[in-house]
């Protein structure tokens, strides 16, 4: 079967499924999304959306489902507040409001009318993205890159420069936490790349084939969406983005990409407490107090 080219090998969408409850964090995502819970002073999906902004990327697709209406807020105008900072002279917040949405960024929304899985969630873009590469954010995955080096999903951008193919993020997890990642195996292919031939989700520590986890940024050709489509229902009818990228590396070459940077994984309590402890200690307003108090607690 041919390999289905792609028109460009410039990524100029990012997708962001953020249609999903959020159940572990109730109540507090009872009526509101996960997505809008701050760290800091920021929430979880402007650091995504300004991760990807910082890879190159200008056109935000956001699926979104019931009770995301913040997160089109959020990237709204947001007249009264601005008019009334304005009014004050309160030039510094009213630059932090409206540096949300650059002037060259565009944002589009699309609903996941039922939560029927990653793979479906990434699906119902497709006619937004069309037939070009693009890249998936999940949110909930907060991503730093090194200090002295480009945020993940940058690095990530130039590997694709390089290869054209399909790449995920991974990073090497403890054996006692493959049950929790998406785990991949393959051949080692140049620098931070393997070449994948193996993708199993969740898999017990005595299967798992290898200590590579995916973590939640993937740059994928749009040969995916019919990967995806193909897939079988799962349990409750849920259709994986897993299943659908282990189909397309059978007819594409998919790698991994072993990124340089610090995940947080936002979706879990101990996650997003770490984020929001190392996040604050570098932040450079609340930074050298908030370390001060830290090293007040008799821990
Ligand atoms: P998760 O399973 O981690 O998120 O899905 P969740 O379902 O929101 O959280 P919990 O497990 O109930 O606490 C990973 C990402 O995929 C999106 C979610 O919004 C999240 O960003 N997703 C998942 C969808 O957009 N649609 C789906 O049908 C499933």
């Amino acid at each position: 079967m041919p390999i289905s080219t792609t028109s460009t090998s410039r990524i100029r969408k990012a997708v962001f499924p953020v249609a999903g409850f959020g159940t572990r964090f109730l109540p507090a995502t009872k009526a509101q999304p996960k997505e809008m819970l701050p760290v800091v002073d920021k929430p979880l999906i402007q650091y995504a959306v300004e991760e990807a902004y910082a890879a190159g990327i200008r056109e935000m697709i956001f699926v979104t489902g019931r009770n995301k209406r913040a997160i089109e807020d959020h990237y709204d105008t947001a007249y009264e507040l601005e008019s009334q900072l304005e009014a004050s002279g309160k030039t510094a917040l009213l630059e932090i409001a409206r540096s949300v949405v650059p002037d060259d960024m565009t944002c589009s929304y699309v609903r996941q009318p039922r939560m029927l899985g990653l793979g479906h969630a990434v699906l119902c873009a497709e006619h937004l993205v069309g037939n070009e590469p693009f890249a998936v954010l999940l949110a909930d995955d907060l991503m730093v890159g090194p200090e002295d080096g480009e945020p993940v999903l940058a690095q990530m951008v130039h590997a694709f420069a390089e290869i054209g193919r399909s790449l995920l993020a991974v990073q090497e997890v403890p054996p006692e936490h493959v049950s929790r990642y998406g785990i991949v195996a393959g051949e080692a292919a140049g620098d931070s790349l393997t070449r994948v031939n193996r993708m199993v989700e969740k898999p017990k520590p005595e299967l798992a084939p290898s200590r590579l986890g995916v973590a939640g940024r993937y740059i994928l050709t749009p040969a995916v969406f019919d990967e995806i489509r193909s897939q079988p229902r799962g349990a409750g009818g849920e259709i994986q983005l897993t299943d659908g990228i282990a189909a397309l590396l059978k007819k594409q070459a998919v790698y991994a990409y072993a990124y340089k940077g610090t995940r947080y994984d936002c979706g879990s309590k101990e996650g997003f407490l770490q984020a929001t402890v190392e996040l604050a200690l570098a932040h450079p307003e609340v930074g050298p107090e908030f370390r001060a108090y830290l090293k007040s607690l008799e821990l």
